[in-house]
């Protein structure tokens, strides 16, 4: 049956600095985001803080084991609790400016040598709380404390995980990669196949020509038959608004793109791994990944100068081989009005 071939984001929803602050607003402080895998948060006071789309994230295990997720923002003058990255911090966050103190739950402790003063209730002075959910390890957080539990975004992935014994993959291993282009540009390449062929020879060699896309709101899923023993057998699929996740035998690689501003976007890697995998085999698959990723990466950059040159306003999408783009751009369309 032929399907209407539909026409793709215009290209100033890629350029344009006002759209990217609404999409701040309308999707990045409002959906789930992976932060990190609660392997790297072990011991309470284990803190991991990082900047998303802008605002400013830490996360902390409480002396009661729980994880929780606040702004990285002091209540008194806006000064950065910690410094991005991970770290510990014995039973409290103090405040890099002027060390007011908040306990690992968020409560302002004590606002240090604060004089005496009228109308300062320190009750009202909690670090600015995001909703925080652990998914088979991993820490998801939402700004929007009136979200729907993570458990309505991730039940597409929870039904094909189902059988996947996720909680063995534990050894947490990062990498960061910086693109000069719109997230959106990077996402949609991650939602066809069809440059698979032509952009990636050595990946195109481990699949058979059967790539396929089936789109589960709201989460897409991949279907590409391995040859031989190729790496990428198991799971391959991806979350809106911008999470890949590839399950391997031994091991996944989740895989975050998070915008950094309008035309600048961080690719992030957390890969797990089973305890017993093989080191050297783990090395060749991270290397494969990244042989694959230079090639989206460079390919992305590319696209974004074109967008950026003016020449280029819209296209069509195919029905046969874009149509999981076909849906994230309806959804940022929406998302954005
Ligand atoms: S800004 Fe944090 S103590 Fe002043
Ligand atoms: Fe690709």
């Amino acid at each position: 049956m032929r399907q209407p071939a539909v026409e793709t984001l215009p290209a100033s929803l890629y350029r344009d600095a006002s759209v990217y602050e609404t999409e701040r607003r309308e999707i990045f402080a409002r959906t789930w985001q992976l932060l990190a895998h609660e392997s790297q948060l072990p011991r309470p006071g284990d803190y991991l803080a990082t900047n998303f789309a802008g605002y400013p994230i830490v996360a902390v295990r409480g002396e009661d084991g729980t994880v929780r997720a606040f702004h990285n923002v002091c209540r008194h003058r806006a000064g950065p609790l910690v410094e991005d990255g991970t770290g510990h911090c014995a039973g409290a966050f103090v405040c890099r400016y002027h060390a007011w103190k908040y306990a690992l739950d968020g409560r302002l402790a004590s606002a240090r040598d604060f004089g005496p003063a009228e109308g300062f209730d320190p009750r009202q002075f909690a670090l600015f709380p995001l909703k925080c959910e652990i998914w088979r390890g991993f820490v998801f957080v939402n700004m929007d404390t009136d979200s729907a539990p993570l458990e309505s975004a991730i039940a597409p992935l929870e039904n094909r995980m189902r059988h996947i014994a996720a909680e063995r993959f534990q050894n947490a291993r990062a990498s960061g990669h910086e693109m000069r282009c719109n997230w959106k540009a990077y996402v949609e390449n991650y939602l066809e196949g069809y440059h698979i062929p032509v952009l990636h020879p050595m990946l195109n060699s481990t699949i058979a020509a059967d790539y396929g896309v089936e789109v589960e709101p709201p989460a897409q899923f991949y279907r590409a038959t391995p040859k031989n023993d190729a790496p990428i057998a198991g799971l391959w699929a991806w979350t809106w608004p911008c999470l890949g996740i590839n399950v391997y035998a031994d091991g996944i690689l989740m895989e975050r793109i998070w915008p950094l501003s309008v035309d600048r976007t961080r690719l992030d890697y957390l890969f797990l791994f089973t305890e017993d995998a093989d080191e050297a085999e783990i090395e060749r698959q991270i290397a494969a990944s990244l042989v694959t990723t230079k090639e989206d990466l460079d390919i992305c950059e590319a696209v974004q100068r074109n967008l950026d040159a003016g020449i280029y306003q819209s296209g069509r999408l195919s029905p046969k081989h874009e149509q999981g783009v076909a849906w994230f751009q309806k959804q940022v369309l929406r998302a954005i009005g």
